[in-house]
């Protein structure tokens, strides 16, 4: 069985089409399957820019908690040089300009670059907007566009994408969501598999910010850490977690009132969106269950309609692989999913496709005997992404036969579609690609 490579989600409340997207059909692309191995590092696909210093692994994303402002981000190997992002409405011309900050880091034998992060705020929605950052011949020029207002009636598409790699599957994966027209990406964890290295943990975690930048210099990815960025190296010396992660890929958190980058969530269009750490203390009275906890009860679902939850373990799994990891974090937070009627819960780690039916197992607990999640119209749907097209390869091994998992749908062969969820909205478009 071929993998899902991604997920395109389109929010829209009237009937219309976004150009490229043919609603309510699944797509016909079948992804080219390449062995499961990383792209030579000496590959194009991770060249250098030209120039002494030049910006290198540029990306964004949403830097507060509207989406008025991004977080740009790159690394320049040399030296420190600027960390200013000059931009303006206008090609070439950028009027105005952010200061960020410059961090740095090691991991056991590798030193990094500079890596700069710098919040360009007070934007206006729907508009288009050109940035320059690094200086003299090394300069480099992008653009990005912001969304529109929050508001009910907004429409916009996500793309999902999870596990993804640096394997030709993964630029595949990159290459397929490019012709999407998808506008933000809701990624949902492992980004570069670097941690499959010893030596060249950090040379793989910049060839994978150098394969990505295509999409992620002009459009936000909303990121969330997956295992494979948890890095706890004791036998290298590295005991501190998410090390790399955290000093390459910044998130809005305070704009939420999170205590972490690690969870947090923003507004985009007519969509919430709740990011959530599977790595992460999340049992009641941590910080995480805390911060959730009222983070629901700031969801204003006449503003924004749509609520996304997205996780990396995912909590209905019925793959061999990663088979009731999720389970923890079901005990902790289903009850409020389905109190607070979430519409979708994307997540990854498992290198395959599956969607759930609207189903809930809150009524079970140690004494109860009732096991077996129930139908519920409360309850979310959850949808596993995790095959973007890393090293690791597909996981096509189902704890049992489809027509004996009564809680989930036959992935390709149905598509949800005008499927009519809490946000009370149709969905027009949710593409599959595999
Ligand atoms: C960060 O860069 C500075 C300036 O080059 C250097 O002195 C310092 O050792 C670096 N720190 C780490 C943790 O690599
Ligand atoms: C667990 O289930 C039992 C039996 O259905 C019920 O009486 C009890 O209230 C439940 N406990 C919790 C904490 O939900
Ligand atoms: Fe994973």
């Amino acid at each position: 069985m071929k993998g899902w490579g991604l997920l395109l989600l389109s929010l829209h409340v009237i009937s219309c089409l976004v150009s490229g997207v043919a609603s309510g059909h699944t797509s016909s692309y079948v992804r080219t399957e390449f062995p499961s191995t990383d792209i030579p590092l000496e590959s194009e696909w991770f060249a250098i820019p030209k120039g002494y210093n030049a910006p290198q692994q540029v990306h964004i994303t949403q830097g507060d908690y509207d989406g008025k402002a991004v977080i740009v981000s790159w690394v320049t190997p040399e030296e420190p040089g600027p960390s200013e992002v000059f931009y303006g409405k206008k090609e070439k011309q950028y009027d105005q300009k952010s200061e960020g900050t410059t961090t740095n880091y090691t991991f056991y034998d590798y030193k990094s670059g500079y890596i700069h992060h710098c919040l360009v705020d007070g934007l206006e929605y729907n508009t288009k907007y050109y940035y320059k950052i690094g200086s003299g011949d090394s300069a480099r020029e992008f653009w990005f566009e912001t969304p529109p207002a929050i508001d009910p009636d907004a429409s916009y598409t996500f793309g999902i994408i999870g596990d993804l790699g640096q394997t030709f599957n993964s630029l595949s994966t990159l290459q397929h969501y490019e012709k999407t027209g998808g506008q933000t990406v809701l990624f949902v964890g492992d980004l570069s598999y670097a941690d499959r290295y010893k030596h060249d943990d950090g040379i793989r975690w910049d060839s994978w910010g150098r394969l990505v930048e295509r999409s992620t210099a002009y459009q936000p990815w909303i990121w969330n850490a997956g295992n494979h960025e948890i890095e706890y190296r004791p036998d290298l010396g590295e005991t501190s977690t998410f090390k790399p992660y955290l000093h390459r890929y910044m998130t809005p958190y305070l704009a939420s009132k999170s205590s972490s980058p690690m969870w947090y969530a923003v507004r985009r269009a007519s969509a919430h969106i709740i990011v959530l750490s599977s790595y992460s203390p999340f049992v009641k009275y941590t910080p995480q269950w805390w911060w959730l906890k009222n983070e629901f009860k700031r969801v204003d679902r006449e503003k924004t309609p749509w609520l996304i939850v997205l996780m990396h373990s995912p909590m209905y799994n019925s793959n061999e692989a990663h088979y009731m990891e999720g389970e923890s974090m079901r005990a902790a937070f289903e009850k409020w999913f389905v109190k607070y009627k979430v519409d979708l819960v994307f997540a990854g780690h498992v290198h395959a496709y599956e969607r759930s039916y609207r189903i809930s197992n809150v009524n079970y607990n140690i004494t109860s005997g009732n096991r077996y999640p129930v139908p519920d119209k409360s309850a979310p749907v959850y949808i596993t992404v995790g095959d973007g097209g890393n090293q690791e390869g597909l996981a096509s091994s189902h704890k049992v036969w489809w027509c004996l998992r009564p809680w989930f749908e036959l992935s390709s062969l149905m598509t949800p579609s005008r499927t009519t969820l809490h946000s009370g909205r149709p969905v027009t478009a949710i593409q599959f690609y595999n």
